[in-house]
């Protein structure tokens, strides 16, 4: 009985886990990055966001949008957690929005999202970490998600530092070799170089930092409720364990006057 329990759970978990976007294969350069908010217990790194939100706004919004999040949320406790004030002068600065009871555009607000920005036909980035994952590890056991994550950030990381250098011209656009694009040729042009992006704290700003950075806030873009998630799931799991035990111990209770002492029933 435990044997056939045991067994549907491993299938379970194995059909659960390939169903998934399975990039990762193929000749893709994905390597694991150990990111705080990792394995059970991780939570997103307030100061980490804050840094990637800022290399958002001076590089990637240039060409991405972020058309799924809220502004607001930028004051979320678990994400990048700034005073209400700053999420409003920060919004009113970099933003517009078109509103549609003036007929005009006007500062954004922390009731608006993010904009759109299709202008070069550049995806948005609202969900990319979640589009894309990096690595599924040894198919169909599931263990690389529950203590690595599906990957996403790590891919959106390998992607910015992933640049060959070499470049051709195809049907009058510019691809760009990149060991972490499907196919191999990327028709974004490295977006990061060392100290493009100047940080108050003084923190590291070569490529490879500034990748890990902009990858978690695009993590936290994805899914901003995870920390909830986490901490839900964990509840469940302890509730379910202590419940088990008791149902255990009912059983046995109820039982024990219907069985012969030592003897079987
Ligand atoms: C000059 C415009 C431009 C800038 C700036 C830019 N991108 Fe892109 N990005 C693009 C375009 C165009 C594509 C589509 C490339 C393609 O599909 O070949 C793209 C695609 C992407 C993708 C999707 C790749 C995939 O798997 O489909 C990601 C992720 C990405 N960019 C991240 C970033 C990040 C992070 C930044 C800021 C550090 C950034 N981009 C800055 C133009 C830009």
């Amino acid at each position: 009985m435990f044997k056939k329990l045991a067994l549907s759970a491993a299938l379970a978990l194995a059909v659960g886990t390939t169903g998934a976007f399975a990039a990762g294969g193929g000749d893709q350069k994905i390597e694991n990055i150990k990111f705080s908010f990792d394995g059970l217990f991780g939570t997103f790194d307030q100061n980490q966001l804050q840094r990637g939100l800022q290399i958002y706004t001076e590089v990637c919004a240039g060409c991405h949008g972020l058309k799924y999040v809220p502004l607001r949320t930028l004051s979320d406790e678990g994400g990048p957690h700034l005073p209400e004030d700053q999420v409003r002068a920060y919004a009113a600065e970099n933003f517009e929005v078109y509103d549609a009871e003036l007929d005009d555009f006007r500062a954004a607000r922390p009731v608006d999202h993010f904009p759109e920005n299709d202008g070069v036909g550049a995806p948005d980035l609202s969900m990319m970490a979640k589009a894309r994952a990096g690595f599924h590890g040894p198919y169909g056991t599931g263990i690389n998600q529950l203590f690595k994550g599906m990957g996403g950030a790590e891919y959106i990381a390998a992607l910015m530092t992933g640049y060959t250098g070499k470049e051709k011209d195809e049907a009058g656009t510019t691809l760009y070799e990149n060991t972490a694009f499907p196919g191999g040729w990327i028709s974004m042009a490295p977006p990061l170089e060392d100290e493009l992006v100047e940080f108050a704290d003084g923190h590291s700003n070569d490529v490879a930092h500034m990748s890990e950075d902009i990858a978690a806030f695009l993590m936290w873009t994805s899914e901003p409720k995870m920390m909830a998630r986490k901490q839900a799931g964990l509840t469940a799991v302890i509730f379910l364990t202590i419940l088990s035990v008791l149902l255990y111990l009912t059983n046995k209770r109820l039982w024990a006057p219907h069985k012969k002492k030592g003897g079987s029933v």
